[in-house]
């Protein structure tokens, strides 16, 4: 079959930025989803509801002019978050979900949590009233190892806390090892979303033959059996995993340097990449549900009225960068050849 027609599909953890940067990536990422969770570590965070639809706005105006693309947006925890707040905004449909950043795990995460206890408060809230709270799945003790600090985030951290708060809805954002697929697949209130990238990139890809900056993301890609791991997940069929791409701009400058920052801009092709990444496992007839249906479930969203279709073949003129307010902006090299495009793409 040459052509497939799915549900517009909802990219369930992107990165928009703000100002220039929200204005060249917000059209990548509408013109093949339908919706998107927006991410909140901006500098300063979104940490109000007003915040958050102050943002909102903004990615509205950095739209093309007919789009029906809908940001979703999330706050971010910090430990003086007001749970009333959260409960507000969540009740007033400004926020969807709220991010939980450990402090120090990631790009901006300096106003993140230290000690869980202290925002046990604002987690009661929401457990109580249904609010799902994504997690940043990553201890940042330097002890850890850069490697292990996924599975032990689940020993340590995320498994006391969902006994500590039951009901509370947890989404376990870009999982990276077997050990993050297992506890998803383990049940109860938890989902998990698994990233384009790492589905075709393990740690060889960033480190063997040379370092490559633009494959550095946190987490980090791990071990090959780990990505096959998140591929059956993915591939599956198991309405607990769906697709949140972290796809996460930077300037080329920013992360072509002695020390560049973690993230991997996939918005632009993240589909045609799935599509190809499905196919090879010969499971295309999963695809529509990891990109556009249990995502849409978990959040208690109707799905999508509209829809994508996709044909084979590359897709055509795809640049290797965008020309970025700071200079280039790398987009994902994903080493395979893509076999699907998005008919009508402009690209
Ligand atoms: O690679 C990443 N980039 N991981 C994150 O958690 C944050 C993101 C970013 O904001 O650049
Ligand atoms: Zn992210």
């Amino acid at each position: 079959m040459d052509r497939r027609t799915i549900r517009a599909p909802d990219d369930f953890h992107l990165h928009l930025r703000d100002g220039p940067m929200l204005a060249l990536v917000a059209p990548e990422s509408a013109r093949h989803f339908a919706r998107a969770l927006v991410m909140p570590n901006l500098v300063p965070p979104v940490v109000t509801g007003a915040d958050a639809a102050a943002y909102r706005d903004r990615i509205r105006a950095a739209l093309p002019p007919a789009s029906g693309f809908r940001p979703l947006m999330t706050l971010y925890l910090t430990e003086t978050t007001d749970p009333a707040e959260v409960v507000a905004a969540h009740a007033a449909g400004i926020v969807t979900a709220v991010k939980l950043y450990p402090a120090g795990a990631t790009t901006n995460s300096q106003a993140g949590v230290r000690a869980i206890d202290r925002v046990r408060p604002v987690l009661e809230a929401m457990a109580e009233a249904g609010v799902p709270l994504c997690v940043h799945g990553e201890v940042t003790d330097p002890d850890v190892d850069i490697f292990d600090r996924e599975a032990v985030f689940l020993d340590r951290v995320l498994d006391p806390l969902r006994r500590a708060v039951p009901g509370l809805r947890v989404v376990l954002e870009h999982v990276t090892t077997a050990e993050g697929v297992a506890y998803v697949r383990a049940g109860g209130d938890i989902a998990g979303t698994i990233t384009a990238h790492h589905l075709v990139l393990n740690r060889n890809h960033i480190l063997a033959g040379g370092i490559r900056p633009h494959y550095y993301c946190l987490p980090v890609a791990k071990r090959e059996t780990h990505r096959q791991a998140l591929v059956a997940a993915a591939t599956s069929g198991d309405a607990r995993f769906f697709l949140g791409t972290d796809s996460a701009p930077h300037p080329d400058r920013l992360k072509e340097q002695a020390c560049g920052c973690a993230g991997c801009f996939t918005a632009t092709h993240a589909i045609p990449l799935l599509a190809t990444v499905f196919e090879a496992a010969g499971a295309l007839d999963q695809l529509e549900g990891f990109t556009s249906l249990h995502g849409a479930a978990f959040y208690r969203l109707p799905p999508n009225a509209g829809t994508i279709t996709l044909a084979r073949g590359a897709p055509a003129g795809l640049p290797a960068k965008l020309d970025g307010p700071g200079g280039p902006v790398t987009l994902f090299d994903p080493m395979i050849p893509l076999g699907w495009h998005v008919t009508g793409d402009a690209a």
